[in-house]
């Protein structure tokens, strides 16, 4: 089976991280594909903020509920949204993340956050953008395992033909 699509069914998120830093050239890469993702109209109004500051990626960690896979992650890539983006093209936007980092030998978790006017705030982004989310990303520890609720629900309990039907 083709590589891309194992690896697209494959993607899981990793909580657990190496103790080392990312690569800058790993980085780079991870940012490009980042930079590459498509938006509605093309209008690309988005921006990543590489947090690798111990104590700024701990404060945006505090953001959060469960931002537990952020304190132990090397690196946050916090995706900030101006005004009036579409979720939708975040969501692309993180998505390219993750799976350009799964491709590269990296690990990724997204987290939210929560108080997200915190989160601005820790950021200095301008008024009345959002960072809703984070993308906690490093290499994987050995003993790294996906959690084990991570199943899905079946073809049949979310695909309809034609109509929404059950
Ligand atoms: C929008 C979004 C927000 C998430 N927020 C968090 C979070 O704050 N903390 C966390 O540990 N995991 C977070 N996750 C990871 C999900 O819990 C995880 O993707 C889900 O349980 C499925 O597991 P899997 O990706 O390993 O298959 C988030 C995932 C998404 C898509």
């Amino acid at each position: 089976m083709d590589r891309t699509y194992q690896r697209i069914l494959g993607l899981r998120a990793i909580r657990k991280f190496q103790d080392r830093p990312l690569d800058p050239e790993d980085l780079d890469r991870v940012l490009e594909a980042a930079r590459w993702t498509g938006s509605a109209k093309n209008r690309q109004n988005w921006s990543v903020v590489v947090v690798q500051d111990p104590d700024q990626k701990e404060r945006l960690a505090g953001c959060c509920n469960t931002g537990g896979p952020l304190s132990k992650a090397p690196a946050g890539l916090a995706l900030v949204q101006e005004p009036e983006t579409y979720e939708f093209d975040i969501g692309r936007m993180a998505q390219n993340i993750m799976l350009s980092a799964d491709a590269l030998g990296m690990a990724t978790c997204p987290v939210t956050m929560h108080r997200e006017h915190d989160a601005a705030a820790v950021l200095g982004v301008p008024e009345g953008w959002r960072c809703r989310y984070v993308i906690a990303i490093g290499y994987p520890a050995p003993s790294a395992e996906p959690a084990r609720f991570g199943g899905r629900k079946s073809i049949g309990e979310i695909v309809h033909r034609d109509s929404y039907r059950r």
